[in-house]
């Protein structure tokens, strides 16, 4: 299976922030991929720009230590880095103040017929001030776009305001708003499994379907992120926006096409519809000391220094959807730091058969299960029942029907960011949350943010390298459901 490399249009891309840990370590090293793949125009331009002051040598002496520190040397053919390099020009600019500005749009003046990309690579309180001066200094060109990162407000009036200050600069279908796990492989997998064949669509439903588990596990912790993580949180930074965005995709209707907005329209419908969060429907917990598999680590408090920090790094919910579709399928979605292995998955657990005629001797009959694998290994595996081959009577097996990726196409993967990269490049929305989108995902979360700011349901502690604490099993069996582990449907 080869890739189809088609060129982007000429343009022009500022990396705000272009000294940061995003750029560095995301946006060059994307970049440089797609570049050597022949995709980007040989004139186009990345401009970096921050308040440090760097000559363009510097800025590109930088720019070549981060891609050979994240790219492997032998994803890095001959004479692509020079190329790539010689891309680069850099230009000092202060957000909140008028420095820099001034060249800045010299620099941009004369190229309005390329698409131009600001890319705030920056803290969102500095999103409103950079657009401000993007707008003031008439850098707006037809074909202009801005790239955000999350977070996007810390609740729904915060990212409403920040909304409006954004939609004063940029109308909204220049506004790309970037949820990364939207850019991942198997997530575009889900689109493709779900509308591109037959097979799935009629068993889609409460009818058919038992219950979803939506898992994000990561073994690091908070990484010298203590700053921002201590702010946000798990519920805000994981799943405000990725649990939530792939919960869309499992459970929105077929969208009349899979361009930009009939998928988004799609989307927010689900949001829409989900049911209000009850109190002992959420379980919250933070991390003390334990180990990880490489020995002994700190607890979240020891880790940050924050001794008082009611910060939560681990959540479980039930989420439930009020709609014809979904009425009476729970969705747990459950993410956490310091957990006892890295992994993202979508289970679709499909109910019982209504009457089984074997005899008991057959063994258990299992729910069939689809399990959407993101990472590590992504590959989308279909549990079902089969007889045990051979003699021994009729004996029966749960295997799975395995589509993982890695046998079935060996190319490299295109980290997420490329394909984000490449689709703002493009003028390609459906990749990305629109705003009401990002609205409606705070409004279901805000009533749970203000019950944790009244004090209640302080997160339960969970020793580091377990799966959380054991009120998360408990909100799952209580139902009698248990958590989906690999390799035993
Ligand atoms: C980010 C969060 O959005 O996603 C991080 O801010 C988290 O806290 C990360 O670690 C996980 O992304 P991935 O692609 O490694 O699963």
């Amino acid at each position: 299976m080869t890739s189809r490399i088609i060129p982007v249009d000429l343009f022009d891309l500022v990396v705000f922030g272009a000294t940061g840990d995003l750029a560095t370590r995301k946006l060059y090293p994307a970049l440089f991929h797609r570049d050597a793949q022949n995709q980007l125009p040989l004139e186009s331009r990345i401009i970096g720009a921050s308040r440090r002051a760097m000559a363009d040598d510097e800025f590109r002496a930088f720019a070549s230590r981060a891609i050979t520190d994240h790219v492997p040397e032998a994803e890095r053919p001959a004479g692509c880095l020079d190329r790539f390099l010689a891309r680069l020009t850099y230009v000092q600019v202060d957000a909140v103040s008028e420095d820099g500005w001034p060249g800045l749009s010299a620099l941009l003046r004369g190229a309005e017929e390329r698409v131009r990309v600001f890319y705030l690579a920056v803290g969102p309180d500095l999103f409103g001030p950079i657009a401000q001066r993007i707008g003031a200094h008439g850098l707006v060109s037809a074909r202009a776009r801005v790239v955000l990162e999350k977070p996007i407000g810390r609740d729904g009036a915060s990212a409403h305001a920040l909304n409006e200050e954004i939609g004063k600069v940029f109308p909204e279908p220049a506004i790309f708003r970037i949820d990364h796990y939207l850019g991942k492989e198997t997530v575009q997998n889900l689109m493709a499994l779900r509308f591109a064949n037959i097979l799935f669509e009629p068993l889609w439903n409460a009818a058919h379907i038992d219950n979803v588990q939506i898992t994000v596990a990561e073994t690091l912790g908070v990484e010298g992120r203590a700053g921002y993580y201590d702010k946000a949180g798990a519920l805000r930074d994981m799943v405000q926006n990725h649990l939530l965005q792939l919960l869309c995709l499992v459970a929105m209707e077929p969208p009349v096409s899979v361009e930009g907005d009939a998928v988004r329209d799609e989307k927010l419908k689900v949001l829409k519809s989900l049911k209000p969060i009850a109190a002992d429907a959420i379980v919250r917990g933070q991390y003390r000391a334990g180990a990880s598999a490489e020995g002994p680590v700190p607890g979240y408090l020891e880790e940050t220094g924050l001794k008082d920090s009611t910060t939560e790094t681990f959540l479980a919910l039930k989420a439930e959807i009020g709609n014809w579709r979904w009425n009476g399928v729970p969705f747990y979605l459950r993410t956490g730091k310091r957990l006892p292995e890295r992994v993202s998955e979508i289970v679709v657990e499909f109910r019982a058969i209504p009457y089984s005629g074997f005899r008991p001797s057959a063994g258990e009959i299992r729910q069939n299960q689809l399990v959407v694998r993101l990472q590590p290994d992504e590959g989308v595996k279909l549990w079902i029942m089969i007889k045990d081959p051979g003699p021994g009577g009729m004996r029966l097996q749960n295997v799975a029907l395995d589509m993982t990726f890695a046998e079935a196409f060996r190319e490299r993967y295109a980290d997420a960011y490329e394909r984000l990269l490449v689709e703002v490049l493009r003028g390609h929305q459906t990749l990305f949350m629109r705003r009401d989108e990002v609205e409606a995902a705070w409004a279901w979360i805000d009533p749970v943010l203000d019950r944790w700011a009244s004090g209640m349901d302080p997160p339960r502690p969970y020793t580091a390298g377990t799966w959380g604490p054991a009120a998360a099993v408990a909100l799952i069996e209580r139902d009698g459901r248990t958590w989906h582990e690999d390799g035993e449907a």
